[in-house]
C-alpha cells in the first residue's frame, strides 16, 4: 500500500502528533504539560533537532525546524527531518502521524514530502512482510498550506514512487510490452491517452534506430504516446518529454561486464517512468498544459540478429548512422523519437535518458546532467525549479567542436565519440535529430542509488519528476 498524504486539520484525540517548531519557540509549547515544556527546554538547549515524548497512548515528537542559507536549502533541510523523523516513526511502530506546523513557513510540507519518500519501500517480490516502516498515513494540519496544496503535493509524491515502482520492477517482469501495459494502466487512473505503436507499425515507420536496438531481442519493441489535452491547456504548441525505455541493457553484442553494471541494468528505462510519472501527476491534478510523452521501448540484447558493430543503419528521418558500438543503444532510439516529436510542432521538447556512464562519472548522483538549445530563459526557469526540489541541475556545453568526434567514415554519423566528454558528444548525437527548442537530461547518475541517501532510499529514486512538474506547474501560472 502506498503511503497516504492528506490534510485535515480535526486533530483527533490521542493520535500520534509531530509539531513543528522554530528553535526559539521549542521553550513554549502551551499543549504541553509542565514537566514535558522543561524536558523539551533543556533538549532544545542542547540542540537536539527532533525531540520524542512518549504519552503512552500516542507519542508527540517536537521537530525543531532547521536553519539554512537560502529558501531553497531550508526546504531541503525540512525533507531531510523527515527522512530522520521516519527513523524514529519506526523505531515507535508509527502507524498515523499528524503533522501541525507552528513555525508559519509552511515547513510541515516539506518535512511531509521527505517523510513519505523515505517510507518508500519496493515490496512486491518479497513472500514476507519485512517493511520496518508501519507508516500508513501522514496528515498535515496546517490551514496555511490548505487542502490543495496538499493534495497537489500527494499526487506529485505518488507519481514519484510510482517511477520508483516501474524502475525497480526486474526485466523478468517488464518487457517493453509489459512496460506499455503499465503506461496504459497509469493513463486510464490519471485520465491522459495512451496510444502503444507494435513493431509492425514502428517497422512501417522506419524507425531505424529503434529497429536496429531491437534486432537481438525476442520482445517486440514498442512506441508509445502519452498525452494530456485539457480543455484548458494555456500552450498552443505542446511541451513534448521523450524517455529512454531500456527495459534492460545487456550491450547488445559490445557486451556489458556483469559487476556494478550489467547487473543494474534493468534500471535503464528510468527516463521513460519520469516521462509516464510526469503525465501521471500532470493529468491527475488537472495541470492546464498540453503535454505529450514519447517513449521507444526495447531491450538491447545481443541474439542472433541483433545489430553488429560497423553496421550502417537508417534513421526515422532518413539520416545514416554507423552503429560502432551498440551499447551506446539509447541515444539511437532517443533520436527517433525526437525526429518523431516534431510533427507535433513543440514548443518545446525534453527528453530523460540514462544515457552515458560519462554523465554519472562527471557530477555523481548529486546533479542532473543538463544540455540543450531551448536557451537561456528555459534553462534559468529549470535550474530554479531543480533548485526548489533540490533536484539541481548542471548544464554542459553544446559547443560544435564536439560534433568532429562524431564524423563517420561511411555514414551521415557515427554513434561513437572519443575518450573523453561522452555524455556531451552524446548530447551531440541528439541535438543533430532535434529542430525545435529542446533540453536533453541525462539521469545516469541520479536514477539509480546503491546506497540509501536519505528521502531519495536506495536503488531507484524518481528522479526528474518532482523538477519537471515544478517548472511546468510554474509554467501553468
Ligand atoms: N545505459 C547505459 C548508460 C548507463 C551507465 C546508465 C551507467 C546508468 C549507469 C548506456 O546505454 C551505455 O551503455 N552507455 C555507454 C555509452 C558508450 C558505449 C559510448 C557508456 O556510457 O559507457
Ligand atoms: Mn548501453
Ligand atoms: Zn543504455
Amino acid at each position: 500500500m502506498p503511503t497516504q498524504l492528506k490534510y485535515d486539520t480535526s486533530l483527533a484525540k490521542n493520535t500520534d502528533l509531530a509539531v513543528v517548531v522554530a528553535a526559539d519557540q521549542a521553550a513554549q509549547l502551551p499543549e504541553l504539560q509542565p514537566e514535558e515544556q522543561q524536558y523539551v527546554q533543556q533538549q532544545a538547549q542542547q540542540e537536539a533537532k527532533l525531540i520524542a515524548l512518549n504519552r503512552y497512548t500516542h507519542h508527540v515528537y517536537v521537530v525543531v525546524a532547521p536553519d539554512a542559507k537560502t529558501e531553497a536549502l531550508r526546504k531541503e533541510a525540512l525533507r531531510q527531518a523527515g527522512y530522520t523523523l521516519l527513523k524514529q516513526l519506526k523505531a515507535d511502530k508509527v502507524e498515523h502521524i499528524t503533522l501541525v506546523d507552528k513555525t508559519a513557513s509552511e515547513a510541515g510540507l516539506y518535512i511531509a514530502e521527505g517523510l513519505y519518500l523515505s517510507n518508500y519501500q519496493f515490496q512486491k517480490h518479497k513472500t514476507k512482510d519485512t517493511k520496518p516502516s508501519k507508516l500508513q498515513t501522514i496528515t498535515l494540519a496546517d490551514e496555511q498550506v490548505g487542502q490543495q496544496a496538499v493534495e497537489e503535493l500527494a499526487t506529485v509524491l505518488e507519481a514519484v514512487c510510482t517511477v520508483r515502482d516501474l524502475v525497480n520492477e526486474p526485466h523478468s517482469h517488464q518487457t517493453a510490452a509489459q512496460l506499455s501495459e503499465a503506461f496504459e494502466e497509469l493513463g486510464r487512473k490519471a485520465g491522459f491517452k495512451t496510444d502503444v505503436l507494435d513493431l509492425i507499425k514502428i517497422q512501417s515507420l522506419k524507425m531505424g534506430g529503434l529497429i536496429a536496438v531491437n534486432q537481438g531481442s525476442e520482445e517486440p519493441a514498442t512506441f508509445n504516446i502519452m498525452e494530456w489535452k485539457p480543455e484548458n491547456a494555456r500552450n498552443a504548441k505542446p511541451y513534448v518529454l521523450v524517455g529512454k525505455g531500456v527495459v534492460y541493457d545487456t550491450g547488445g553484442l559490445s557486451l556489458k561486464p556483469t559487476p556494478q553494471s550489467m547487473d543494474y541494468m534493468k534500471s535503464d528505462m528510468a527516463g521513460s517512468a519520469v516521462v509516464a510519472g510526469i503525465l501521471y501527476a500532470a493529468a491527475k491534478n488537472n495541470l492546464p498544459l498540453h503535454i505529450i510523452g514519447l517513449v521507444p521501448a526495447t531491450d538491447n540484447r545481443p541474439g542472433p540478429g541483433a545489430v553488429a558493430p560497423g553496421d550502417v543503419i537508417t534513421m526515422y528521418n532518413g539520416m545514416t548512422v554507423e552503429v560502432l558500438n551498440t551499447d551506446a543503444e539509447g541515444r539511437l532510439i532517443l533520436a527517433d523519437a525526437l525526429s518523431f516529436a516534431k510533427k507535433y510542432d513543440p514548443e518545446l521538447v525534453l527528453d530523460f535518458a540514462t544515457l552515458t556512464g560519462s554523465a554519472m562519472r562527471a557530477v555523481g548522483k548529486e546533479g542532473l546532467v543538463v544540455m540543450g538549445t531551448a536557451g537561456e530563459e528555459i534553462m534559468a526557469a529549470l535550474k530554479k525549479a531543480g533548485d526548489n526540489v533540490h533536484e539541481r541541475t548542471v548544464e554542459f556545453p553544446l559547443w560544435d567542436e564536439y560534433k568532429k568526434q562524431l564524423e563517420s567514415d561511411v555514414a551521415d554519423l557515427k554513434n561513437l565519440g572519443g575518450a573523453d566528454a561522452g555524455h556531451i558528444t552524446a548530447g551531440k548525437f541528439l541535438e543533430a535529430f532535434t529542430s525545435y527548442p529542446w533540453v536533453h537530461f541525462d539521469i545516469a547518475g541520479t536514477a539509480y542509488l546503491h546506497g540509501e541517501d536519505s528521502y531519495r532510499g536506495k536503488l531507484a529514486t524518481g528522479s526528474g519528476v518532482r523538477l519537471v512538474y515544478n517548472f511546468l506547474s510554474a509554467l501553468a501560472q
